[in-house]
């Protein structure tokens, strides 16, 4: 039987009593997309899973997004690898560019905001785990925007930010996306506060992809971007999800951030595969009025 336990006061929970692998009924799924729209990330353990399974329960969720084909993780199908692992099992060197591009998942962001219709949710099956360290933290977007006083709530209704993935990999080194994948990712405005039609919460929308805020002196906006990322990442909003292998983690990229955390990347080897929900249109921007707990 399905259960459903929270693993911290805002964000994540745990579900037991499911084998992924099996097609599940319908109302189980729809269970399983509400817990995710409540909870932002769902916890699966010990799901040893191939790939054609993850793609058939990620399927089950909600329409899957292929991955761009100039994407260095993906090849244009449903399954992106997240590895410091090369084709041959040899471990890539942490300066590889391959590894440096990768680094960009260190930084804080939400799966697609760079996309005109972001990604949903994402899927991330864990292969090989390190002893220690590589951790992936989540940021709650919605409680921190809930906690968010009247006045600064007041502030943002309306407000756009231009997302960029070319951005958040130029904080890690230069040049790390060929032409065509910057040909294929031109920045694009996402409301600064979304909508969650399910639950009617509302979800702040910022992180490593965000350049600027629309129609602001580029060092104002820059500045409070900075400032709502401290907020949103404060510890009683963070989820720290210690990996065992068999993980299997669903997080929607509308109502958390992530961020995966460093490793012995040199000696250890860690490969999440991952699948991705697509979203079902533009960020709906939030124009109702502000929150009041
Ligand atoms: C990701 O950002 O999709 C992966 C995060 C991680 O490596 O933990």
């Amino acid at each position: 039987m399905l259960q459903i336990r929270k693993l911290t006061e805002h964000i994540g929970a745990e579900i037991r009593g499911i084998d992924v692998r099996v097609r599940l009924p319908a109302d189980t799924y729809q269970r399983l997309r509400m817990a995710l729209c409540q909870h932002a990330v769902l916890v699966f353990r010990g799901q040893e899973i191939t790939d054609p399974q993850q793609i058939q329960f990620s399927a089950g969720l909600g329409p899957l997004e292929m991955t761009i084909p100039s994407d260095p993780i993906g090849d244009g199908g449903p399954l992106g690898v997240i590895s410091n692992v090369d084709k041959l099992g040899e471990i890539i060197p942490p300066n590889d560019v391959r590894s440096l591009y990768t680094k960009g998942n260190m930084l804080w962001h939400s799966d697609g905001s760079f996309k005109p219709i972001p990604l949903r949710a994402s899927l991330l099956a864990a292969k090989a785990i390190p002893p220690a360290g590589g951790n992936t933290e989540f940021a709650s977007l919605t409680a921190s925007y809930e906690t968010l006083s009247a006045p600064q709530q007041e502030q943002l209704q309306g407000l756009f930010a231009e997302h960029s993935l070319a951005h958040s990999r130029a904080q890690i080194a230069p040049n790390l996306m060929t032409e065509s994948f910057l040909d294929d990712t031109p920045p694009v405005p996402q409301p600064m506060v979304r909508l969650i039609p399910e639950t009617g919460r509302r979800a702040l929308l910022v992180g490593s992809y965000a350049t600027h805020i629309v129609g602001q002196p580029l060092h104002e906006g820059q500045t409070l971007l900075a400032e709502l990322l401290a907020w949103v990442t404060r510890p009683e909003f963070v989820y720290s999800h210690r990996w065992q292998l068999n993980d299997l983690l669903v997080y929607d990229n509308r109502c958390c951030l992530h961020r995966g955390r460093d490793w012995d990347r040199a000696n250890c080897k860690r490969i999440l595969h991952r699948t991705t929900l697509a979203g079902d249109g533009p960020a709906p921007a939030s124009n109702a009025p502000p929150h009041t707990p």
